[in-house]
């Protein structure tokens, strides 16, 4: 089995989908990835509580940049192809070069949403990370009420794999967790 790639370079490859494109988020970005990680709406089953402080989009690009130069986590931004306007991001987090996998995440700004634009960008992010990055395997990890990242998951092909119980504390809440994965052979079948 020939060893996982790793991106190297300054920042991440830019990715085009028909609508949107995967790019490199850059210091005039931070307004955008305000607008939608301050969204309630956005963040009702996050991992963390919404932003409320501009200073938490700063730590988030330093934060992407700190990680992307280690190689365990690459975040993108994704751009309205007709303005280049940040509307969301998607991430492969926990990036595990032994094992060739990592971990599905995704973000929209909430009007966007329902208009097949996060599966126009996970189905290219995917795309590169089985056939450019030679992942065997991808997985996520998503509150079972989060229906629309359910549906999403399922419509991509990922298979329901385990049902793990309070995994998450959020504020005063203490959340499940459904366990996604999918598989390079499964992937390919799709694509
Ligand atoms: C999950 C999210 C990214 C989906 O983005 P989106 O662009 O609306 O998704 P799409 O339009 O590509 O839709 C994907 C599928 O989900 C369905 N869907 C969207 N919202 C839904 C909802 N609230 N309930 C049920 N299904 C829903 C769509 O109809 C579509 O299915 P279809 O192709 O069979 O019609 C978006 O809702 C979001 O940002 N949520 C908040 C962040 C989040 O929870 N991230 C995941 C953490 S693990």
């Amino acid at each position: 089995m020939k060893p996982m790639t790793i991106i190297e370079g300054q920042k991440l490859p830019t990715l085009t989908a028909p609508r949107v494109s995967l790019r490199w988020l850059q210091d005039n970005d931070m307004p955008a990835l305000f607008e939608i990680f301050s969204d309630p709406q956005v963040m009702r089953y996050w991992s963390s509580a919404p932003w409320n402080d501009k200073a938490e989009a700063v730590q988030m690009v330093e934060s992407i940049r700190d990680h992307f130069a280690k190689g365990t986590l690459y975040q993108w931004g994704i751009a309205r192809n007709s303005d280049d306007y940040i509307i969301g991001t998607c991430t492969l987090a926990h990036v595990d070069t032994q094992n060739r996998r990592a971990e599905i995440g995704f973000a929209l700004r909430s009007d966007h949403w329902n208009q097949g634009y996060m599966f126009e960008a996970t189905s290219t992010l995917l795309r590169f990370a089985f056939d450019k990055l030679g992942l065997h395997r991808v997985e996520a990890d998503v509150d079972p009420r989060n229906k629309a990242s359910i549906r999403l998951l399922e419509r991509l092909g990922f298979q329901r794999e385990g049902h793990l119980r309070e995994r998450w504390l959020v504020g005063d809440e203490i959340n499940d967790t459904i366990f996604f994965g999918l598989l390079r052979r499964e992937w390919q079948r799709i694509d």
